[in-house]
């Protein structure tokens, strides 16, 4: 698949679940901005059937390489990013797949005796980005039972396979140039942001500084009846140069671990 095609998809099925992001990019472009997409995230198991390298594979396909790799031992995740050198503007992506071995034997027995039951031929092809949730019919029941451990794994088993995140890039803005900015812009109009650890997480220091929206809420039909819970959220991140005069490229684990959060579940405000 080409590589347009390949973002564009993944896009739609986004901005499909998440019509926040479409809103705020409307935002953007209305103040004569162009949006540019500093990473996309996916989340996966650490089955090797799933694991974080066979989600890879897709974009390794591209030209894209191993960069930097993350350890969140709180929440069971290991996650690596992937870059594409010598393309302008090619979003980096940010895979993070949950730990089996160091979560509780439900959560273990409930998402590998359910992997069992998909066609095995599933996992290996290219579409596996785009397979949405490996898991049917989903339980109600099972999601709460999951959340009350691993809000990760409870996003994986409804949401599975698609962008979890796209994020703008602040630094390719002219008008909005900081976060700060940014964030105003999104609270006046509207949008809530992701306040664990600060509305803005990381220091210019960490030469990366990044906030997000929490995640929109949609309605899913579960076993038990049709639920409200939050799926995706859109991210923005500002980058700093590093000392050779190139921009950071990688992440910082003390502030994506509470970017993980922006999908916790929350209940939409009434009114
Ligand atoms: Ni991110």
């Amino acid at each position: 698949m080409e590589s347009n095609t390949l973002f564009n998809r993944l896009w739609l099925d986004y901005t499909a679940s998440n019509p926040s992001a479409r809103k705020i990019v409307d935002l953007f472009t209305a103040e004569g901005e162009l949006v540019i997409n500093d990473h996309i995230a996916f989340r996966t198991l650490d089955d090797p059937r799933i694991s974080l390298e066979t989600i890879a594979r897709t974009f390794v396909r591209q030209g894209y390489k191993p960069a930097g790799e993350y350890e969140f031992k709180d929440k069971h995740l290991f996650a690596r990013h992937y870059e594409l050198t010598g393309v302008d503007d090619a979003p980096r992506i940010f895979i993070s797949q949950l730990i089996m071995a160091d979560v509780s034997p439900f959560i273990r027995k409930t998402l590998q005796e359910a992997l069992d039951r998909v066609p095995q031929d599933e996992f290996s092809g290219e579409d596996l980005v785009f397979a949405k949730t490996l898991f049917d019919p989903l339980s109600y029941d099972v999601y709460s039972m999951l959340r009350e451990e691993s809000e990760y794994a409870a996003w994986f088993y409804v949401f599975g396979f698609r962008a979890n995140h796209f994020t703008v890039s602040v630094n390719s803005m002219k008008k909005y140039d900081t976060l700060e900015k940014v964030n105003e812009l999104l609270k006046n109009n509207g949008f809530v942001l992701n306040t664990s650890g600060g509305e803005i997480k990381g220091t210019s220091d960490d030469l990366l500084r990044q906030s997000s929206t929490m995640a929109d809420i949609v309605c899913i039909g579960f076993k038990e009846g049709a639920f409200d819970i939050p799926c995706c959220y859109y991210e923005f991140a500002q980058r700093y140069t590093l000392p050779d005069g190139r921009l950071f490229g990688g992440f910082i684990a003390r502030s994506a671990d509470k970017i993980f959060e922006s999908t916790n579940f929350y209940r939409r405000k009434e009114g």
